[in-house]
């Protein structure tokens, strides 16, 4: 495996590669979710390429940025060990430059839920991933369902740019609980993290609400909630069900149905979601 720090360094080792290319773009701070896509990206493409970098430009200024954990070393051997082949890893300056002004901005599915709650994190995904897919170059691209949204958000930045990319989504892990790998989970005190659960329940309670025939995306919904709601510490962000093209809610459920949910637990927020049907 071999780590390259500047855009120069990385595109010279890149050119004459086996393709096609896989990239796997992460913050680092490493678990099974990003090994999963690794995987995913090994059983398809000869060569596969990992960015490891906490982009700047998706926090807000009261996010987590400066604590967001780097433990660089370790998320290395990771890589190497799920078999990386490429990692870029570049500084914040070698990304955005002094005068670095333009900015990749998507409507559509990026304007609600966590659009809505955190301006500019859409732009700033969009504007990092636009950059890793011209420095890098993959056929393809691998991202998790995990971060529903944000999926949604890359192929319809894809699709409108015209970029020469497949986008690839991939399964959520989870721990046994069911609660979401997160490289925010660190984060959770002892006495939340059993109640962490609750949004994997409220989603389960999402789909058998679905299954057992009720059709009104609002009840579903409140449904979602109240699990929420009846969970110690938890407090909701949004609860929703939506269809999973658009990502606007859906009142009547005819076709295909997706719940999403953001949740705090003291200082820690969560996000999941889940087909329902
Ligand atoms: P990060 O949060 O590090 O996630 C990197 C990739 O891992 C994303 O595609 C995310 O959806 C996926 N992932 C996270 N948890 C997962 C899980 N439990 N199961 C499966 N996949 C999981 O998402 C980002 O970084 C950034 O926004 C990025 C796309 C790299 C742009 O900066």
């Amino acid at each position: 495996m071999k780590v390259f720090h500047t855009i120069a360094d990385f595109r010279a080792a890149r050119a004459g590669v086996p393709e096609p290319l896989g990239l796997v773009p992460t913050m680092g701070a490493l678990h099974a979710g990003h090994l999963s896509l690794v995987q995913r990206a090994r059983d398809e493409c000869p060569t596969v390429a990992m960015s490891i970098f906490v982009n700047p430009t998706q926090f807000g200024p009261h996010e987590d940025l400066s604590r967001y954990p780097r433990p660089l070393e370790r998320d290395l051997q990771l890589a190497q060990d799920g078999g990386v082949d490429l990692v870029f890893n570049p500084s914040a300056d070698e990304m955005y430059p002094s005068r670095f002004s333009t900015h990749v901005e998507v409507g559509g599915p990026a304007l609600r839920w966590e659009g809505e709650r955190r301006p500019g994190h859409f732009s700033g995904v969009a504007t990092v991933v636009a950059k890793l897919f011209t420095i890098v170059s993959p056929q393809r691209a691998y991202f998790g369902q995990k971060d529903f949204q944000q999926l949604a958000v890359v192929r319809r930045m894809v699709a409108d740019l015209n970029l020469p990319v497949d986008v690839i989504g991939c399964p959520t892990i989870r721990e046994a609980d069911g609660l979401a790998l997160s490289s925010r989970n660190v984060y959770l005190s002892e006495d939340d993290r059993p109640f962490a659960t609750a949004l994997h329940n409220a989603l389960a309670e999402g789909r058998r609400r679905l299954a057992s025939g009720e059709r009104d995306g609002e009840a579903i919904r409140d449904a979602m909630e109240r699990v929420l709601l009846d969970t110690p510490g938890v407090s909701v962000d949004y609860a929703a069900v939506v269809d999973p093209h658009t990502l606007e809610p859906l009142t009547r459920i005819e076709g295909p149905a997706h719940g999403l949910i953001a949740a705090r637990l003291g200082p820690v927020r969560l996000i999941d979601n889940q087909p329902l049907h």
